[in-house]
């Protein structure tokens, strides 16, 4: 334990001294976007700040402590007397670093604020609970592509609450919000898989609501976003539905092994009969799975809630059919 943290300082200190760090510290993920190093700076800077007052000023408090205390036949006298000097000093110093902590942090703000005039412009959906990306092709995916060295701009909304995407290790953090629309960007140094999390507490499902971010060098990602472009024409059906299934963030809410999570497993059910929570029972064929992506609040299962949004207008009846297809196939 002592010596992983005696590692991490060290990571984290050795870059810092030699003015850079590709490879993550003991508090931060590696910086694998571009505008990552401006926000690196301003937290070291503040951090390094603080172990020094830290130290200073509870060093002063055990000196002091010691030096100054009760002792038998020693007398309380009071000699402080005002001092210009000391108060200028105490007052300028941290003046002049609060100027250089706001100096930095403006200018990564600034640098995260304003995404380059050719950027590649994927729109998000964040949604109970899952995230879906729309290319300009008109490509869904659930999890987030992208090129290499090309500036990425994400164009966010939410359909129902507030979320927030974040993704660490490109340093941005950003509110997606019903009834509007907010923007971040990033330009993704190196390849790889990252992690993208939502940051703002939406609900039952909220530390479900994951995704990955995938960076690819050009080529490939034109080959991604072209395969994944037909899924239907590309795929057998069942296959289909399951991408599909996978995309839209079905499994967020719907295991396919029998747990069951914010919404009923998925596994087995076709041919079953469920109970349901007004006490009726339906049984469980294609017009109930249809009847359920599309108005999920006619039949609720009993045990669970009204949660799911309607998938009206974002599936078409091929789609439905192929997700039909791939839930049958989990008998
Ligand atoms: Cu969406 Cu938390």
């Amino acid at each position: 334990m002592l010596g992983q943290v005696g590692s991490g300082l060290a990571q984290l200190v050795v870059p810092a001294l030699v003015g850079q760090s590709s490879t993550g510290s003991f508090w931060l993920p590696p910086p694998d976007s571009v505008a990552s190093g401006a926000v690196d700076h301003a937290f070291h800077f503040v951090m390094y700040v603080s172990y020094f007052f830290f130290a200073l000023i509870f060093g002063l408090i055990v000196l002091f402590v010691v030096k100054y205390r009760r002792r038998p036949g020693a007398e309380a006298v009071k000699t402080a007397k005002s001092s210009l000097a000391l108060e200028a000093t105490w007052s300028l110093i941290p003046l002049a670093l609060t100027i250089v902590m706001f100096y930095l942090g403006f200018v990564g703000y600034v640098e995260l604020r304003s995404p380059p005039e050719r950027a590649y412009e994927i729109s998000v959906l964040a949604r109970k609970w899952s995230w879906q990306f729309t290319y300009p092709d008109g490509t869904i995916d659930n999890n987030l592509h992208v090129p290499v060295g090309e500036p990425v701009r994400l164009v966010m909304t939410s359909d129902d609450v507030i979320h927030s995407l974040s993704i660490p290790a490109f340093r941005v953090k950003m509110d997606v919000v019903p009834g509007r629309y907010t923007r971040t960007w990033f330009q993704g140094k190196e390849l790889g898989t990252y992690d993208l999390y939502c940051t703002e507490y939406c609900g039952t499902g909220h530390s479900d609501m994951l995704a990955s971010v995938v960076v690819h060098e050009a080529d490939d990602f034109r080959a991604w976003l072209k395969a994944a472009g037909d899924v239907l024409g590309n795929n057998p059906p069942a296959k289909a539905g399951e991408i599909l299934f996978r995309r839209h963030g079905c499994g967020s809410c719907h295991s396919t092994d029998g747990t069951p999570r914010v919404g009923p497993s998925l596994q087995g059910i076709v041919g079953q009969t469920h109970a349901m929570a007004d006490g009726s029972s339906a049984a469980v064929d294609e017009n109930y799975i249809r009847q359920s992506i599309l108005e999920p609040g006619t039949k609720i299962r009993q045990g669970f809630r009204n949660q799911m949004p309607t998938y009206k207008g974002r599936l078409n009846d091929q789609e439905i059919t192929a997700i039909i297809q791939y839930i049958k196939s989990l008998n």
